[in-house]
């Protein structure tokens, strides 16, 4: 029988969380399956992060990260130096994940080849082209180039299947960073970090912080952290962990207003299995993150989303989710709330999984080798909640 070439492309922290888990399900089917993996590295200390917990070697590394790197500088230096390996690989199907940068321009360097594209995480909009910037626009048009869909929840396939896509092309998976969480988050985990594994959990409330949107960067952000610092000066058993996103442009505010803070704890950005388990033990998650938004619901913790549009509603509508925004007296009035009235944090604090059941990789190689002829049977769908 044929085998098939499949190239995962990736490069930032949250796309090589999410493609972790299929970059390995590849690796289970060998007779069938030749897996590459391409990091354009536009992350490199935060892709090289993941790529160690995963002990995922990649075959090609462009390490195309710049300080301060401009999208034009991403998608330049990402187009030639994938146009390199796929002119040596000539993969069958590449596949790229979600809305970086790194993404469209693995979609569009694949069409130039005239090779196919698989979209993991397909279908999310907010149908605002700038907001997320540029995100919303990068995995419109890799969607747009793209020949499989893998979307993770139905409200996605239908985002699609509106704007006209076959339906035969679209699989429902379950989003992969549920298949990550469940195999990184333990009730007796311990933190090698001093900070962490000495912060007084049982009497403390925390509440986990992290910010990065291009669209939020500047004075956005510094209303969040005024309110922040609003909120432990009020409160005296809160204490914020806040690991910082490497974006200089983060860092420089994120100090100003939150730096010598006793009860805030500014931290590097941490390793994916920290991180995961400090959310487990997280009073509340304030972020403007993708990810979190759907890994947060799944433990149970009520997120307050710092920004004006979301493509993840299903957690919205399940009440574990609410949209606030950025404005100073917003983040501090909402952030009270649930701090202290009980009703609506019980409320808020319900585990809910409309984002994924830990399978989606499986289903996503199962349609690969299917539309290939390699399987005669087509996965099952994802199902929210069953
Ligand atoms: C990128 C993605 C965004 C995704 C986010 C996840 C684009 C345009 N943006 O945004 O969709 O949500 O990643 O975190 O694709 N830096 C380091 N070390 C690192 C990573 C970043 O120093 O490991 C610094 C560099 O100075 C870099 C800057 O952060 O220039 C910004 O990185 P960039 O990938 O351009 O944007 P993000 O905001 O990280
Ligand atoms: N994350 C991590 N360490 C951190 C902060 C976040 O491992 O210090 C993980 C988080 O669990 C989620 C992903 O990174 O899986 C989200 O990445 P990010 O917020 O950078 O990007 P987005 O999801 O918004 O694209």
């Amino acid at each position: 029988m044929k085998k098939i070439k499949v190239m995962t492309v990736f490069g930032t922290r949250p796309e090589a969380i999410k493609m972790a888990p299929v970059v390995l399900e590849l690796k289970k089917y060998p007779d069938l399956i030749t897996p590459i993996v391409a990091v354009t590295a536009q992350h490199r200390d935060m892709l090289d992060q993941v790529l160690n917990l995963f002990n995922i070697k990649p075959d090609y590394d462009l390490n195309i990260m710049a300080q301060g790197q401009t999208l034009f500088d991403i998608t330049t230096k990402a187009m030639n130096g994938l146009n390199e390996v796929l002119s040596k690989e000539k993969p069958d199907i590449v596949l790229v994940h979600g809305d970086t940068t790194t993404t469209f321009a693995g979609a569009l360097a694949a069409y130039y080849h005239e090779t196919a594209v698989g979209h993991v995480e397909a279908g999310l909009r907010t149908y605002n082209k700038y907001s997320p910037f540029p995100e919303e626009m990068n995995r419109k048009l890799t969607g747009a180039i793209a020949d499989l869909h893998f979307a993770p929840t139905d409200t996605a396939s239908g985002n699609l299947k509106a704007e006209g896509t076959k339906e035969d092309k679209i699989f429902v998976t379950g989003n992969t960073v549920i298949d990550a969480l469940h195999k990184t988050v333990t009730d007796d985990f311990k933190f090698d970090d001093e900070k962490l594994a000495n912060i007084d959990y049982e009497n403390k409330r925390i509440i986990l912080v992290t910010t990065h949107r291009r669209e939020n960067l500047g004075e956005p952000m510094r209303h969040v952290y005024k309110a922040l610092k609003d909120i432990v000066n009020e409160f005296d058993d809160v204490e914020i962990v806040f690991p910082v996103h490497k974006n200089p442009k983060v860092r420089e505010v994120v100090n100003e207003e939150l730096g010598n803070i006793e009860a805030v704890h500014l931290i590097d950005p941490l390793d994916y299995e920290p991180f995961a388990n400090l959310m487990h033990r997280a009073f509340l998650v304030l972020t403007d993150s993708g990810g979190i938004q759907e890994e947060a619901p799944s433990l149970g913790k009520p997120v307050l989303v710092l920004r004006d549009t979301t493509e993840r509603p299903e957690a919205v509508k399940a009440g574990t989710v609410k949209l606030i925004g950025t404005e100073r007296q917003k983040v501090y009035e909402e952030t009270k709330y649930l701090l202290t009235d009980h009703d609506e944090y019980q409320r808020m604090a319900n585990t809910c999984n409309p984002y994924g059941d830990g399978k989606a990789s499986k289903r996503i190689i199962e349609a690969i080798l299917y539309h290939y002829g390699l399987s005669q049977e087509k996965p099952d769908s994802f199902i929210a909640g069953k």
